[in-house]
């Protein structure tokens, strides 16, 4: 990693601006919460409280712009929790049933959730544990490797760090975020941008998790002729599920991950080296179960779905 000048920071910093001080609570510091809330305590302008399984003292963010180390500590039990202006809820999709118990003390009425992780369906698995806060799912677009507990790298990709919809929510998200260097879209067709996210996924994480190679292997022209068919069906379940999907959307997808390079690894595939649980249902299961509620012939996803669903119930972790 290149070195790059290191800030300390205060998150308890006064603030110049006039806006009330939120309190922003971030369940989960791995790659993606580890980015949020070095971004956010950098900027000294909320109160950021990290919520997390192991403690810390401090936390570290390597970025671009520069590291920076902040005096944040973490709460570990969720009984130390009280309620917050925000949650980022920064676990994987599979893990949300266990962050329940912080959902339930952070949040009130007047909380907003968002929810930083893959899939297509954020708002069903969250609202119902989330004490009647809104609830709004974000797509992120960043790279966040979590280096150590208190530790995390963030890299930018592609043209955004982050998207959400165009709404009063979207539009407190990019608020609660201003001044920091993350470019945040707000969409007016979130959905389709969801459901595009999600054919980028739908490829790489199952083939490579399940061949155990990194993503040189989608390269291979029976693995790209099999990618195809597997993007094709997920688009028809798509468009079905009211993404407005391009007429060549498998070709654009396959085109995007051939810019990848072929040493990259993908999150299932790293969660299946490590004996990790995958995010199987929140991606490929996503697709089948869209395709099921509209009647569209998957076999493919389903024949992913049932390799990934009996790797996972192998996995220890
Ligand atoms: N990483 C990326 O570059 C990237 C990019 C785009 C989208 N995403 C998506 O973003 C989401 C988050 O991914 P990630 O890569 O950040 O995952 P990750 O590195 O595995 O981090 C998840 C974190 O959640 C913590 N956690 C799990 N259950 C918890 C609980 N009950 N209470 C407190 N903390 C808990 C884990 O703690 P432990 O350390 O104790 O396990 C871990 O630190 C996923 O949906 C992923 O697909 C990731």
């Amino acid at each position: 990693m290149s070195a790059v000048p290191t800030a300390s920071v205060s998150p308890q910093s006064s603030s110049p601006r006039t806006e009330p001080r939120l309190t922003v609570a971030v369940v989960g510091l791995g790659g993606i919460g580890g980015g949020a809330a070095g971004s956010l305590g950098a900027l000294g302008r909320h109160d950021v409280i990290l919520c997390a399984r192991r403690p810390i003292t401090r936390f570290r963010l390597e970025r671009p712009e520069g590291a920076v180390e902040l005096p944040l500590s973490a709460l570990t039990d969720p009984a130390q929790a009280k309620p917050v202006d925000w949650v980022l809820l920064c676990t994987k999709a599979h893990q949300t049933a266990s962050a329940a118990t912080w959902l339930a003390r952070l949040c009130t009425p007047s909380t907003r959730v968002a929810v930083l992780q893959n899939g297509v369906n954020q708002v069903a698995g969250v609202a119902p544990l989330a004490g009647g806060a809104t609830v709004l799912p974000v797509l992120v677009y960043y790279n966040g490797e979590r280096l150590a507990p208190d530790h995390t790298w963030l890299r930018h990709a592609g043209n955004y760090d982050l998207a959400v919809a165009d709404d009063a929510d979207g539009r407190a998200f990019t608020q609660l975020f201003e001044g920091a260097p993350l470019r945040i879209l707000l969409s007016d067709d979130f959905r389709t941008l969801a459901w595009r996210k999600l054919l980028l996924n739908a490829v790489a994480n199952p083939l490579t998790a399940l061949t155990l190679q990194r993503q040189a292997v989608l390269h291979r022209p029976d693995m790209l002729e099999l990618g195809r068919a597997i993007l094709d069906e997920a688009v028809a379940a798509g468009r079905a599920d009211g993404a407005r999907l391009a007429a060549d959307e498998s070709a654009r997808t396959i085109a995007a991950l051939l810019t990848y390079s072929g040493e990259l690894g993908t999150s299932m595939y790293f969660d299946r080296l490590a004996g990790r649980k995958l995010e199987v249902e929140a991606l490929t299961g996503a697709i089948v179960a869209a395709a099921d509620r509209h009647g569209v012939p998957v076999p493919l996803n389903r024949a992913l779905l049932t390799l990934l669903r009996a790797v996972n119930d192998a996995a220890e972790k």
